[in-house]
Parts: C-alpha cells; sequence; structure tokens
C-alpha cells in the first residue's frame, strides 16, 4: 500500500498501529534531541517525530527536510506528551522508522499557511501553491458539496443533466460575446456561450421536459468582484409550468441545498415588485436582512423655500437607528461617499434627533416642520435621518449605496445571516436613451404577462415581464422567465428590440423555426453558481471560490493569457495577410 492513513485521520485509539503516511513538509522544528516535523495533505496535518539518541541518521534527514517537499514515511502512532487541542490529530504523533523523499520542493514564494505573506498577484501566478492553503482547499471543497447537493436535489426532481455545445454563435442582444475564429471557414468566428439559453429552449421542444446542466458561460463584460469572464451558472428549464411552478421548486432547491450543506433551515422566501425594491431599497436586489428602507418625502419638504428640495425630481431619506452621535466628520465622509462620480449625488442633508432635532437645513424648516420628518420615518430620539435630493435615479442609487454602506459599519450585514428575496414583476423592456431603441430587461426570450400582450405595439414602456430574480443577501443568485413559445409572438418582440426581420432570421431562425413543430409552454431560470457558494460560504468575491480564477483585468497570471499566437496560427486562421 502506497499509504494506509491520510494526514487527518489518526486518533488516539489507532495508538501503536503501524502506518504510512504521504503529505507535504509545512515546517520542521529542532527542540534538542527531538525533531518535529508537520506533514501536510488534503485532509489535515500529523506531526511526525524524530529521536536523536534512538535514530541519529534518521533524525539528521528528518532536519535537512526543506518546506513543501514531498514525502513517504512510515512509523507508529504514539500519544502525545504536550497535546495540541487545535489539530484533529493533535493527540497522537507518528513516531517515525522509514523516511522517504518523494520529491524535493523549491522554496515557495509565499507561506502556505492559512495566514499568508504572498499578495494577490503572486498567490494567482504560483495558483497550485495557492491551493494547498487549507482554507482555500477548504472553499473548493464546499463547492464541491454544493454542487452534488444541487445534482441530488434536481435528479430527485427528475431533471435531466444534458450538455450543450461552447462553439455556438454570435447573437446580437446580452453582454459581449467571446469569439472563436474557425480554421475550416476562414473570416467566420463561433462565440462561446453567454448561456446556454437558446439551447436549453431548444431541449423543451424536443421533449426532454426538465432539463439542468452546470455549465461554464463566458461574457466579455467589466470585471467586479461578483462577476468573472467564465464563470459556471446552475442552467434550469422545465415545461408545462407557470411562473409560481419554477418559484416553488427553486425555493425548494435552494432550501434544500441550504439544509444540506450548512444545516440551515432557511425562512420562507419573501417576494417583492421590482418597483418597490427601487422604491424602498433604491436597486433591484435589495439586502433585506436590515431595515432602514427609503422614504420618499417630496410631499413633506416641498415648497418651503429651500431650492435643492423644490426643484428636485425625487428627494428622500433613510434613518440610521441610534446614529445622532454621528460627528460633523463622519457626517461629513457619508456625503463625500455619495458625491463620488459613480454615485454622482449634489450632497446630504441631515437631521439628528434628539431632545431637539437639529437639522442642517434648519433655515428653512422649523421645528414642526421636522417633528413631521420624525413622523414620517417612526424616528425615535437618537435616530440620525439622512436626506438626498436630485434626479430620481441618482436619487435612488446614492440611498442604496449609503444604506448598504451603513449597514456595513453598523454591523447589519452579518454573512452568517441569510435572506432571500423573489424580486418580481420586472418591466419587459427598457428604453435606451443613446441608441434611441428598447432592450429586453432580462433577454428576448421572455414572455410578457399575458393581460399586457396588447400593449407591446402602442406602449411598450408598459409591458411587464413574467421574469423573475432571485437576491440572496442583496446579490443576484439566480435569474429567469416563463418564455415565448409562440412563433409570431416570439418575432413581434424581436421587432419591437428593432430587429429586422432578415436580421431576427439570421440570428434566431432556427428558435422560431423550432416553435412552428409543437413547442411545449416552458420556463427556467438560471443561479450564478460562483455566487450561490461564495455567499453561502460568507464572502461576496467569488474569486477566491474558483480554483483558476482572472485577475480583475481578465487575466490568467499563472499563464499569461490572453497572449499572442504563432504566426502560423495567424496565417492558418487567416486573420492576417499572409506573409509574402
Ligand atoms: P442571467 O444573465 O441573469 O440569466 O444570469 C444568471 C445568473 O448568473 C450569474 N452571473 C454571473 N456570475 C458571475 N460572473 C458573471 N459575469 C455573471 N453574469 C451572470 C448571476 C445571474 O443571476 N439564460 C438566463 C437565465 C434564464 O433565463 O433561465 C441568464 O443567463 O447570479
Amino acid at each position: 500500500m502506497y499509504r494506509t492513513h491520510n494526514c487527518g485521520n489518526l486518533r488516539l485509539n489507532n495508538s501503536d498501529q503501524n502506518v504510512i503516511l504521504c503529505g507535504w513538509v509545512q515546517g520542521v522544528r529542532n527542540l534538542g534531541g527531538m525533531t518535529f516535523v508537520d506533514l501536510r495533505d488534503r485532509y489535515g496535518i500529523t506531526q511526525l517525530a524524530f529521536n536523536l539518541e534512538t535514530d541519529a541518521d534518521l533524525c539528521q534527514k528528518a532536519r535537512k527536510l526543506g518546506r513543501e517537499d514531498v514525502v513517504r514515511i512510515e512509523g507508529v502512532v504514539n500519544e502525545r506528551s504536550s497535546k495540541n487541542a487545535d489539530l484533529l490529530t493533535g493527540d497522537i504523533e507518528i513516531v517515525v522508522k522509514t523516511l522517504e523523499i518523494l520529491n524535493k520542493a523549491a522554496l515557495p514564494p509565499f507561506l502556505i499557511e492559512e495566514e499568508t505573506d504572498g499578495g494577490d498577484e503572486l498567490r494567482m501566478k504560483y495558483r497550485y501553491l495557492d491551493l494547498r492553503r487549507p482554507n482555500i482547499q477548504q472553499n473548493l471543497i464546499f463547492r464541491h458539496k454544493v454542487a452534488q447537493s444541487v445534482r441530488r436535489f434536481l435528479d430527485k426532481k427528475d431533471f435531466l443533466e444534458i450538455e450543450t455545445p461552447f462553439l455556438i454563435k454570435s447573437t446580437p442582444e446580452g453582454a459581449r460575446d467571446f469569439v472563436v475564429p474557425s480554421r475550416m471557414h476562414p473570416g467566420q468566428f463561433y462565440a462561446l456561450p453567454q448561456s446556454p439559453q437558446t439551447f436549453k429552449q431548444l431541449l423543451m421542444v424536443s421533449g426532454f421536459d426538465r432539463y439542468f446542466q452546470i455549465v461554464r458561460c463566458f461574457r466579455d463584460e467589466d470585471l467586479r468582484a461578483d462577476r468573472q469572464p467564465e464563470f459556471t451558472q446552475i442552467d434550469c428549464e422545465l415545461s408545462f409550468v407557470n411562473q409560481e411552478d419554477v418559484l416553488q421548486i427553486f425555493e425548494e432547491m435552494l432550501k434544500s441545498v441550504f439544509k444540506d450543506v450548512l444545516s440551515i433551515e432557511l425562512p420562507s422566501v419573501e417576494r417583492m415588485d421590482y418597483k418597490d425594491a427601487l422604491k424602498y431599497y433604491g436597486n433591484d436586489k435589495p439586502d433585506t436582512r436590515f431595515g432602514m428602507k427609503i422614504h420618499e418625502l417630496n410631499e413633506l419638504v416641498k415648497n418651503k423655500g429651500f431650492k435643492i428640495f423644490d426643484e428636485a425630481e425625487l428627494v428622500a431619506g433613510i434613518c440610521v437607528e441610534g446614529a445622532s452621535s454621528f460627528s460633523r466628520k463622519q457626517i461629513d465622509a457619508l456625503t463625500e461617499f455619495i458625491k463620488r462620480p459613480q454615485i454622482g449625488a449634489s450632497g446630504l442633508v441631515y437631521a439628528k434627533i434628539d431632545e431637539t432635532i437639529k437639522s442642517s437645513v434648519d433655515k428653512f424648516y422649523s421645528k414642526e416642520d421636522l417633528t413631521e420628518w420624525k413622523k414620517e420615518f417612526n424616528a425615535k430620539t437618537g435616530d440620525l435621518i439622512l436626506v438626498v435630493a436630485g434626479d430620481k435615479n441618482t436619487t435612488r442609487r446614492a440611498l442604496s449605496e449609503l444604506r448598504l454602506k451603513l449597514g456595513n459599519e453598523l454591523g447589519l450585514r452579518k454573512p452568517n445571516d441569510f435572506k432571500a428575496l423573489w424580486v418580481l414583476n420586472f418591466p419587459l423592456l427598457e428604453w435606451d436613451e443613446e441608441a434611441q431603441r428598447y432592450y429586453a430587461c432580462h433577454h428576448p426570450f421572455t414572455a410578457p404577462k399575458e393581460e399586457h400582450i396588447e400593449l407591446l405595439e402602442k406602449s411598450p414602456e408598459k409591458v411587464y415581464a413574467n421574469a423573475y430574480d432571485l437576491v440572496l443577501n442583496g446579490n443576484e443568485i439566480a435569474g429567469g422567465s416563463i418564455r415565448i413559445h409562440n412563433r409570431d409572438l416570439q418575432a413581434k418582440i424581436f421587432e419591437v428590440l428593432g430587429l429586422s426581420e432578415e436580421e431576427a432570421n439570421e440570428k434566431f431562425g432556427f428558435l422560431m423555426k423550432a416553435f412552428e413543430y409543437g413547442a411545449p409552454p416552458h420556463g427556467g431560470i438560471a443561479f450564478g453558481f460562483d455566487r450561490l457558494v461564495a455567499l453561502m460560504n460568507g464572502f461576496e468575491n467569488i474569486r477566491d471560490m474558483i480554483a483558476f480564477p482572472k485577475n480583475n483585468a481578465g487575466r490568467d497570471v499563472m499563464l499569461d493569457s490572453p497572449s499572442n499566437i504563432d504566426q502560423e496560427q495567424w496565417e492558418e486562421l487567416k486573420l492576417k495577410p499572409k506573409k509574402d
């Protein structure tokens, strides 16, 4: 046997057993006549003991071991005299009889321990070493557990796991495509899928009824903490369902996975209209773990001589519990925060609710006026009211960001507290002023609400969609919709989106054709798998949940990719004129 145990499973009841272990040298400690080596593998750390008196050669060999050398030892399990309660194997050590060095290691560029001294770029360059760190290994083990739990749930519910192609066709909607040049068809390109959307719909036309795939998707978009150019979806589609069926199955899946992996009973998933999400939280993915809702104040504050409020499209505010003691400096910092160009608010008005109410607009608002503010927010002594004015979008954005920032600072957004929310009743389309055309809010295959179809022609902006987003702790973790399954309605939507008949046929003719051959009513959803596992694990950054992620500039610093290709490849692909 190459090894009899791993570095995490020996205990006191294995005492006196002869064992063989393999692993990496975490560290060597020389204490007088004894040398101790910590041996590490994925399962844990086991202490190896070498006695200079009983076997001087072996002990000398152990002393020469370097960090990360790969070794195989044989020895006897022994009760430790000084136990280590922090290690699962901390009651025992192995008295080593033979030590075989399987492979020497060069000095690693950073400490391979939970707390490392390696910076981000260095860790990514040596990601295979970074991935030896126990905390990062735990992240990927966690990811595996969630994936298996999802598979078990969906399998039980009759979903079939079916793979769809990665070399597909570029389409005009959504984010930018990554494209792949074709050698056999010079000048033509495949595109990598942004999602398997049209394929899963075709699988419904084929009668598979329930499909899922844990699948890589590719989007050439600007990166953020919760976005990678390639990421993974739990992609699902079902036939003969309405919106309610989809919401129920996937709420059950979410609860089942939380129970299975974290032993957490997730409370019922609340539901909120898109327009209420904007009105009360300032964004379409509210973090409902805490209150501090937005109150609109137009009626209360206008026509009192304060020009900024009078001229604003929206005056609105939040009430921060127990924050009336915030200093001038703290309030200035909040003001600067919302005045940053990314938010663009023009300023911040405050009212401190103490025995008397003190505001930054005392000149325009009397004691009575401010008491009305207090009433509106149901504020108590010790609270702080913060008010922003401007156009609707900026005001909402500013208050949303302010709310989240204060939520963080006041410890109201605990990572191990989970609150999920369905956001419903999205508009079908949004108008793009710059492009002077409508875009689909979700995607162009989303069905409008039955009762709104007749509005498509005259007032497309009034049409609501049968679409839904699932939000967890203020992050969008899934989105989906009931789809159009009628050829003519699909053609109509393409027309509203400004696609000519030829363009629609060229890009999506295959789908419209399929709808002519008995397409069942269907709908589905896709979870952002990286986001789900990151949040379940208490993070918002998805990078450490991915084995080999890209950096913020979309580069793989280990491979040094993207990179140039050889001259022959350029020529073969006919991307550049041949060299004469
Ligand atoms: P959507 O575009 O909303 O829907 O994507 C579904 C979910 O995928 C996650 N996500 C991402 N995660 C990491 N990095 C990214 N760049 C990224 N982009 C999206 C989000 C999002 O909620 N085909 C439809 C789904 C459907 O209608 O069934 C789709 O792709 O968590």
